[in-house]
């Protein structure tokens, strides 16, 4: 049994790779009976930047590449000529051809020669990030990406969309030794839509982001098929706004009905908590490219009010505007309940509560501050939840029902996301 199971996994990676889904080649051909399940991505944390990142590798001879991960982003790109990218098993999308036709809602357009191709009828699409606010132009092309994926646990190379910027483009505020960035969100050039269509996954991201930086690895997972966390999964629903797309970047909002400190209601302007169609100001978005999360001064205020109470301040350090003594929060684990817990009460009636370790940043031995950052008076998006208040939460992003589901903090259960 286990030699035809190995045989199998050997069989499928053949198939797999030995029949590329090019532009114009034929419909796949059925797959193993062995479907998978979900593919796991490893995600690093980068303490400079507070940006997480992967390590995907791509064509022949094969190169691998590090990304920052964004789970709104609309492709996978990099910067392919810094990295000598120039790989046999890459294809161009063509000008004039359907894979170019589909993004069209990304602007794209038939100029410029940059690329491994070096073609000038080679598709560009203007990608955008929240790193730059920059619209970036890239060349459009298909490779060879090697993917793990979840039962069996093996490997395939599963031809997928990627796009090489310029080599004058820059992104800013990329960790160091990353070269691009992996979107993982829906849009034409999408390289989640990509394997949702090969191998009818549902379309699903969840992230479990690390907490502590090095080899500790969390994990991406693409089309369900999480861990078991004991049904510590509660769901709200997931709103994506169409009037804030730009350049196929999606923008995932929830529903925050009310904050609260230790159960106790914080007053501030709940207009703030509406997105409205008009102004495009208000309500609750999710950004994991973003360290901290980000919050309108009035709630920033009120939050600190109620979540310091008597402790001891102690002089802040930037980006952070409100720091203490770490003996005012219990002293041997941030788990303890002198740290009080922010709840955010969200629509579906569900509350995501955010304990210590993800309310609080240790920056000196004996300081710590609140992990959130005052975002100013009146931007436009009042509340912005970052990559820190995630960490070894588990998170799922599952776009086919409109459904945002989170576990709160795995820490309190014993596990985290490096042990999952
Ligand atoms: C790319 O690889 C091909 C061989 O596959 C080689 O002929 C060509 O010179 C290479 N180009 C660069 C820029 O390295
Ligand atoms: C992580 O592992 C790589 C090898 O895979 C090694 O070079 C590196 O030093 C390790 N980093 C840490 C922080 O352990
Ligand atoms: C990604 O990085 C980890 C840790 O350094 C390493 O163990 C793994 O082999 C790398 N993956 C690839 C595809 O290089
Ligand atoms: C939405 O914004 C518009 C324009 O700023 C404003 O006139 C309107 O009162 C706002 N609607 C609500 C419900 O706040
Ligand atoms: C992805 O976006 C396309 C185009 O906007 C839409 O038709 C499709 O339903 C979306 N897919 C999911 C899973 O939301
Ligand atoms: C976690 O471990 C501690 C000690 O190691 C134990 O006291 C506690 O009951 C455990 N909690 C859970 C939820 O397993």
């Amino acid at each position: 049994m286990a030699r035809l199971f190995i045989f199998l996994n050997i069989f499928f990676i053949l198939v797999a790779t030995t029949t590329p889904l090019t532009e114009h080649s034929p419909k796949p051909k059925p797959r193993p009976k062995q479907k998978p399940h979900a593919f796991v991505l490893p995600v690093f944390k980068d303490t400079k930047t507070g940006i997480y990142y992967t390590n995907l590798t791509i064509g022949k001879p094969s190169l691998v590449v590090n990304l920052a991960v964004d789970v709104r982003g609309s492709a996978l790109w990099f910067q392919c000529d810094e990295l000598g990218y120039n790989s046999t098993t890459y294809t161009p999308i063509l000008c004039g051809s359907k894979g170019c036709e589909q993004t069209k809602d990304q602007c794209s357009t038939c100029m410029g020669t940059y690329g491994p191709s070096c073609r000038n009828d080679t598709c560009h699409a203007y990608l955008q990030t929240q790193m730059t606010y920059n619209t970036v132009q890239a060349s459009l092309g298909k490779d060879d990406v090697v993917l793990s994926y979840t039962s069996p646990s093996t490997k395939l190379a599963a031809r997928l969309p990627l796009a090489c910027m310029s080599a004058s483009e820059v992104v800013a505020g990329l960790p160091y030794g990353s070269q691009g960035i992996l979107g993982l969100g829906n849009s034409s050039t999408s390289f989640v839509n990509a394997l949702v269509s090969s191998y009818k996954i549902p379309f699903k991201v969840a992230l479990c982001l690390p907490s502590k930086p090095g080899n500790d690895s969390g994990t991406v997972y693409i089309g369900g098929g999480l861990p078991n966390v004991n049904g510590l999964l509660v769901s709200t629903p997931l709103v994506s706004i169409p009037e804030t797309r730009e350049h196929g970047e999606d923008n995932y909002y929830i529903d925050v009905k009310s904050i609260e400190v230790n159960g106790k209601k914080l007053s501030f302007n709940q207009d703030l908590l509406t997105f409205n169609k008009t102004s495009h100001y208000g309500g609750t978005k999710i950004s994991n490219i973003i360290p901290y999360t980000l919050l309108d001064t009035s709630i920033y205020k009120a939050l600190v009010k109620a979540f310091a109470g008597k402790a001891k301040k102690r002089k802040a350090v930037y980006p952070f505007s409100d720091c203490f003594s770490s003996k005012s929060f219990g002293v041997k684990s941030l788990l303890e309940k002198e740290v009080p817990v922010i709840s955010l009460v969200l629509g579906g009636g569900v509350k995501w509560d955010i304990y210590g370790p993800n309310s609080l940043v240790k920056v000196k031995k004996t300081v710590l501050c609140l992990a959130f950052v005052d975002a100013g008076d009146g931007p436009r998006i009042p509340i912005e939840i970052g990559g820190y208040q995630m960490e070894d939460n588990l998170v799922e992003f599952d776009l086919e029902a409109s459904k945002f589901s989170f576990t709160s903090s795995l820490l309190r259960h014993n596990t985290s996301c490096s042990q999952l």
